[in-house]
C-alpha cells in the first residue's frame, strides 16, 4: 500500500504552491498592466477622490464604500481607495471585492502577503482606520527599551501572553577586548542557522530568529564601531545563537547601543514586515532560450541561509515604485559539488529565473547588469525537514520553473537523507527547448541510481521518442499510485493549472 504522508511539498499553505487553488489571474482589459498603472498614478489624478487630503477612517465609513466604484479597503490599519485600481488588478475585480469595505489584512496576506500594495497604492491613501479607544495594555512587543537582557537589571514583565512567556527568547552579551558576543536564548531543541538571519548596515545589527509562527527580533544602533563581517553560531543542543561582533577597538563597552524600535520584540512573523538588504549580481547565465541563472552577492555583514522548500522576495523600483516578487534560490548544480562552485559559501545565492517578455518584473531582472543592485528578503515558507524524517521514496512533479524548489530538495536528500531508496522526478514541459538542466538532471540519472528523471512534453516535435503529454490522474496512477514504495512523499511545483490538476 502506498502511505502518502499528509504533508506534501510545498506545504499547502505555501505560496511555493503559487497560489490557492481555483484563484488565479484573469484576462485584463488592454492598458491595464502594472505599468500602465504606474503611469496613472503618476499622472496628477486625484485617486482618492479627497484631492490629497488624509482623514481618519471609522469603520463605519469604511463599510459604506462597499462598490465597485467606490471601493475602499483596509489594510494593516491603512485605508486605501482601490475603485480605480479594479480593473488593474491582476487577480480580477471579483477578487479584490472581497474586501470591500473592510479589512482585507487577512485576505490580502493568505494570496500574495509579498505584494507591496503601499508602494503601489500611494496615490490612493485616505488616511488610517480609527481605532476606537479601548482599555489596552500597552503593546510590549514594540517597546523601545532593553527587556530580558540578563545582562541589564530588568525583571521579566509578567504581563507577558501565554505563548509569549512560554516561548520567548532572551538575550545576553558578554565582551572580551577584541570580540562582543550576544547570545540569544530561544529555549528550541535543534536551532539551527536556518532560522537566523543577521544583517550588519550602518553600525545597525539587525538580528531575526523564526520559532515556529513566531519571530524574535534584535535591532540596535551600535554604540562602537565593529568590522563588518559577523560570525553567527548555533549551538543547536542547548537552542543558543550566537552572533560575534569584532571590535575596530579595543575599548570596553557599557552598554550595546541604542535600542530601535522593534527591539526585543516577540510577535508573530506575518506582523513583521519583510527585511531586504541590497544584493550585486556577479553573474548571469542562459539556462535556456528564456531562463537565466543569476547569481547575487549578499552585503558582507549579511549571512543568509535559505532553508529547503522556502524562497525570498525580490524587490525592484519600476519606475519609482517598488515591485516584489517571489524566488526560490537553487544550488547551481543539481548536487553540489564544491570544487566547481562558490555557491558553498552562504554570501552567494542563485536564481533560476523564467523572463516572460510581458511580464512586469522579470524583464527587470534580465536587464540587470553585473553590478546592479536588486533587494532581497528575508527567507519566507513552511517546510520543516523533520516532514521528510521517514520518507524513503520521493516523487518529484515539476512543471518549468516549478523546478527550482526540487532542486535544493534532490541536493538534500542525496547528500544528507540516509535512508533515500528513490527520488523519480516527471519533469513537464511545453518542448525539448524548455527543459531546464536537462544535461544536469541526465548526469544525475547516470551517476546515481537512486534517481530517475522523466521528461515528459505537451508540444513535442516529431523526432521525440520520450513521453507525451500532460499531468493527468492515468499518467500519475500508472507511474505512482500503482508502486509499492512505502512513505512515499510526493513534490508538485509548477503554474496554477499545472498544481490543481495533480493534486485533483
Ligand atoms: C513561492 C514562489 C516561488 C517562485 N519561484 C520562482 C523561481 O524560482 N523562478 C521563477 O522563474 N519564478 C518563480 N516564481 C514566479 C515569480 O514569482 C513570478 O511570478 C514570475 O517571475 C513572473 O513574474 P513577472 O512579473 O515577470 O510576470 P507577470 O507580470 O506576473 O506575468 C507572467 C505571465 O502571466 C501573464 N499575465 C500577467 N497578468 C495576467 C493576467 N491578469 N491575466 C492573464 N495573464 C496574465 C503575462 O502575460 C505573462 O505571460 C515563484 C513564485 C512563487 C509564488
Ligand atoms: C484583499 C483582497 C485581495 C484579494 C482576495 C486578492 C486576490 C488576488 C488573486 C487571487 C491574485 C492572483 C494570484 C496569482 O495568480 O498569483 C492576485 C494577484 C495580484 N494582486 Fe491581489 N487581491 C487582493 C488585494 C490586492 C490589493 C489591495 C492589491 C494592491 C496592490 C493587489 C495586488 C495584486 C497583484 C500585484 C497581483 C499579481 C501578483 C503576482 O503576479 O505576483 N491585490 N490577487
Amino acid at each position: 500500500m502506498l502511505n502518502v504522508p499528509s504533508t506534501s511539498f510545498p506545504a499547502p499553505s505555501s505560496q511555493q504552491r503559487v497560489a490557492t487553488i481555483g484563484r488565479s489571474k484573469v484576462p485584463l482589459k488592454p492598458g491595464r498592466s502594472l505599468m500602465d498603472w504606474i503611469r496613472l498614478t503618476k499622472s496628477g489624478k486625484d485617486l482618492t477622490g479627497l484631492r490629497g487630503r488624509l482623514i481618519d477612517v471609522t469603520e463605519e465609513e469604511l463599510a459604506k464604500h462597499n462598490k465597485k466604484n467606490d471601493c475602499w479597503m483596509c489594510i494593516r490599519g491603512m485605508v486605501y481607495n482601490v475603485s480605480h485600481y479594479m480593473e488593474f488588478h491582476p487577480g480580477g475585480e471579483e477578487e479584490l471585492m472581497r474586501a470591500a469595505g473592510a479589512d482585507g489584512t487577512e485576505l490580502f496576506d493568505q494570496t500574495h502577503r509579498w505584494v507591496n500594495y503601499d508602494s503601489m497604492l500611494k496615490e490612493c491613501l485616505i488616511g488610517r482606520i480609527a481605532v476606537k479607544p479601548v482599555s489596552i495594555l500597552k503593546d510590549r512587543t514594540t517597546g523601545v527599551k532593553e527587556k530580558n537582557c540578563l545582562n541589564g537589571t530588568m525583571a521579566p514583565d509578567n504581563a507577558a501572553e501565554v505563548t509569549e512567556k512560554e516561548f520567548r527568547p532572551r538575550y545576553d552579551w558578554f565582551q572580551t577586548d577584541a570580540l562582543v558576543t550576544i547570545v540569544i536564548y530561544t529555549q528550541q531543541k535543534d536551532m539551527s542557522l536556518e532560522f537566523v538571519t543577521v544583517d550588519h548596515e550602518e553600525n545597525i545589527l539587525r538580528a531575526e530568529v523564526i520559532i515556529g509562527d513566531f519571530s524574535y527580533l534584535l535591532l540596535i544602533e551600535l554604540n562602537h564601531e565593529v568590522h563588518m563581517e559577523i560570525n553567527v553560531h548555533a549551538k543547536e543542543k542547548a537552542g543558543k545563537i550566537e552572533v560575534v561582533l569584532q571590535k575596530k577597538h579595543p575599548v570596553a563597552w557599557k552598554t550595546l547601543g541604542r535600542y530601535l524600535e522593534g527591539h526585543d520584540s516577540f510577535i508573530k512573523s506575518s506582523q513583521r514586515g519583510h527585511h531586504y538588504r541590497k544584493c550585486k549580481l556577479v553573474s548571469k547565465n542562459d539556462i535556456s532560450y528564456n531562463t537565466r541563472l543569476l547569481c547575487f552577492e549578499l552585503p558582507q555583514g549579511s549571512p543568509l541561509h535559505v532553508p529547503v522548500g522556502h524562497h525570498v522576495y525580490l524587490k525592484l523600483s519600476i519606475s519609482g515604485v517598488e515591485v516584489v516578487k517571489p524566488y526560490t534560490p537553487v544550488s547551481p548544480f543539481l548536487i553540489l559539488d564544491p570544487q566547481k562552485t562558490a555557491c558553498g559559501q552562504s554570501q552567494f545565492i542563485y536564481f533560476m529565473i523564467k523572463i516572460y517578455s510581458d511580464g512586469s518584473f522579470s524583464p527587470r531582472i534580465d536587464q540587470l547588469k553585473i553590478g546592479d543592485y536588486v533587494l532581497m528578503s528575508n527567507p519566507q515558507g513552511n517546510f520543516p525537514l523533520s516532514q521528510i524524517e521517514t520518507v524513503e521514496d520521493f516523487f518529484f512533479l515539476a512543471a518549468g520553473t516549478g523546478l527550482t524548489p526540487m532542486v535544493n530538495l534532490l541536493n538534500h536528500i542525496f547528500k544528507r537523507h540516509s535512508i533515500l531508496r528513490k527520488a523519480k522526478l516527471f519533469f513537464f514541459n511545453r518542448t525539448e527547448d524548455d527543459i531546464l538542466w536537462r544535461d544536469q538532471l541526465i548526469q544525475l540519472n547516470l551517476a546515481d541510481e537512486r534517481f530517475e528523471a522523466q521528461f515528459i512534453l505537451s508540444e513535442p516535435t516529431d523526432k521525440w521518442d520520450g513521453y507525451k503529454g500532460r499531468i493527468s490522474l492515468t499518467l500519475l496512477s500508472e507511474r505512482i499510485l500503482k508502486s509499492d514504495q512505502k512513505n512515499v512523499l510526493i513534490c508538485i511545483c509548477g503554474p496554477n493549472g499545472f498544481v490543481d490538476e495533480g493534486i485533483s
